[in-house]
């Protein structure tokens, strides 16, 4: 890390923090939930809400927040790197490690990813043809 861009990679990392924070806080109240304790849950999923607005400010900061045209664009290409190199390394990993029963799974995930381009593809295509803001 250069040190003159040490700040932005600091904001960038406590992005990953909270955002990874947040879905923990979900992942846990989803259990709550799940275990009858509705209220619980709510007041975990109300702690990752405020971790979300957190996460997202820590990007600003970091001046990695674009026009929203190119964070579409930089949202197909996340998807589509994940699509294309994560999950199916993943799938790799779990064959090498005899756990063939999350080939499946992971399969599934990379179909999601694939509706989510879709998705932005054609939010693109709506921004383009209105830019002030999308026709729903
Ligand atoms: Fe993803």
């Amino acid at each position: 890390m250069s040190r003159l861009s040490a700040w932005r990679e600091s904001l960038k990392a406590a992005f990953r923090a909270e955002a990874e924070s947040a879905a923990l806080f979900r992942a846990f109240a989803e259990k709550a939930r799940k275990e009858g304790k509705e209220n619980l849950a709510r007041a975990l999923e109300d702690i990752a809400s405020s971790k979300d607005a957190l996460a997202a400010s820590l990007l600003d900061k970091s001046g990695r927040i674009n026009d929203s045209y190119s964070n579409l664009k930089e949202l197909i290409a996340m998807e589509q790197y994940e699509i294309d190199l994560l999950y199916p390394r993943l799938a790799d990993f779990c064959v090498e490690d005899g756990r063939e029963d999350l080939v499946d799974y992971l399969s599934g995930i990379r179909e999601k990813h694939k509706k989510v381009v879709d998705q932005l593809d054609n939010l693109i295509e709506k921004l383009e043809e209105s830019p002030k803001d999308i026709k729903v």
